[in-house]
């Protein structure tokens, strides 16, 4: 009698198990893995010199038509926003969910869009049970080369370029005290490029880096980092320049391209990776504001286009509605309804073929 009901309970433990997997399954959205839905009818980008990007958010791509509609219209380029970060790929030692970054990645490729992976080392959005190991330098880099390997051979041949090590310097050009460099010191750059381009040979690899846009101790630092992986040969084929910048004091495009042939005498490839204009929050949205955010997206695609190896434009975000620096700030290309700013021609113009 015992064993009999001993059985019977395990038996309803597993039903409720398999149960609670459908349901949960069902919850998420019917089960299947996350994808984004091309509408029938969109509009196409023009034809450009050069691809022009931006970083796209699943939830956004999937929720809001409007933001599809204009990403569709306007852009040639990917860069998922967050979904190939540490945190969002390896959420667990050894356990991958790429399933978001991989919807992204298929949309990309159904659309015949570039897509720049972003990003394989970053001393922000780490999990839990990497920031809060305890790691001898061997264990480290083996998990900074297994993610690698497996992120970066996972997307091979879909993803163009990665930028593998984003945002090495602070601003006053040391090295940021990070669990890589802590554990790993300076190398732990060289080992990640490394790491990458034996995953994918084929792939551009970038580092990308804030506020090194105009001349300073910033670049400097910078400069003299990439010229000393070029040196040891490290396999390093650009510099992203993100570019966050502001109505008040944008680089200009004398400033720009001198940045851009400073970096490319190195032998290396420029992108600007991530850019957005904050307006002020308070400021009102006038002609004049938007003119002259306008007027900083033209430079700085002016000074992509003109420059001898600068491979792309990449605007941090679609709309304002959904920019990571709230839509206050008005940052991108299309306002918070998904309409165009004065910035989304003033970007295209100097691209058109
Ligand atoms: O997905 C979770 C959601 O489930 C949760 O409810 C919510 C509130 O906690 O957080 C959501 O995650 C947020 C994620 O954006 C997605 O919205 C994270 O907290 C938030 O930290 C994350 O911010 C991102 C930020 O990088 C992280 O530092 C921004 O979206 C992203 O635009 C920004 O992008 C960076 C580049 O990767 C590198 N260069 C600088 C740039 C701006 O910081």
């Amino acid at each position: 009698m015992q064993r009999r009901s001993s059985r019977l309970l395990i038996g309803l433990a597993v039903l409720a198990a398999i149960a609670g997997g459908l349901l949960g399954a069902f919850l998420s959205g019917g089960g299947g893995a996350p994808r984004i839905a091309v509408p029938a009818r969109h509009g196409s980008p023009p034809a450009l010199k050069l691809p022009l990007g931006s970083a796209v958010r699943l939830d956004a791509a999937q929720q809001d038509k409007p933001y599809l509609r204009d990403f569709l219209a306007t852009f040639t380029s990917l860069t998922p926003e967050n979904a190939m970060k540490w945190d969002e790929t390896e959420p667990r030692r050894g356990h991958y969910t790429l399933g978001d970054a991989d919807a992204l990645v298929d949309f990309a490729q159904r659309t015949g869009r570039r897509v720049r992976g972003h990003t394989l080392v970053w001393d922000q959005q780490l999990p839990a049970w990497l920031t809060g190991g305890s790691w001898s330098a061997g264990e480290l880099r083996q998990v900074l080369e297994d993610h690698i390997r497996t992120l970066v051979s996972h997307w091979k041949g879909k993803v163009e370029s990665w930028d593998v090590v984003n945002e090495p310097l602070e601003n006053d050009g040391t090295l940021t005290r990070s669990l890589w460099l802590n554990v790993l010191g300076p190398g732990y750059i060289a080992t990640a490029f490394r790491a990458a381009h034996a995953a994918d040979p084929d792939a551009r690899l970038f580092l990308n880096e804030l506020a090194a846009e105009r001349p300073g101790r910033k670049q400097d630092a910078l400069y003299a980092l990439v010229k000393g992986l070029k040196e040891q040969g490290v396999p390093i084929d650009g510099v992203g320049f993100q570019n966050h910048t502001t109505v008040g004091n944008p680089p200009s495009e004398a400033q720009l391209a001198a940045t851009f042939a400073r970096f490319e005498a190195l032998g290396l490839d420029v992108e600007i990776t991530e850019m957005d204009v904050t307006i002020p929050p308070h400021h009102p949205t006038t002609d004049r504001i938007l003119a002259r955010q306008a007027q900083a997206y033209r430079d700085a695609a002016a000074a992509c286009a003109n420059a001898s190896r600068c491979t792309g434009l990449t605007v941090w975000g679609v709309t304002d509605r959904w920019s990571w620096l709230g839509a206050a700030k008005r940052p991108t290309l299309y306002d918070a309804h998904a309409g165009p700013k004065p910035a989304r021609d003033a970007v295209l113009a100097p691209l058109r073929k």
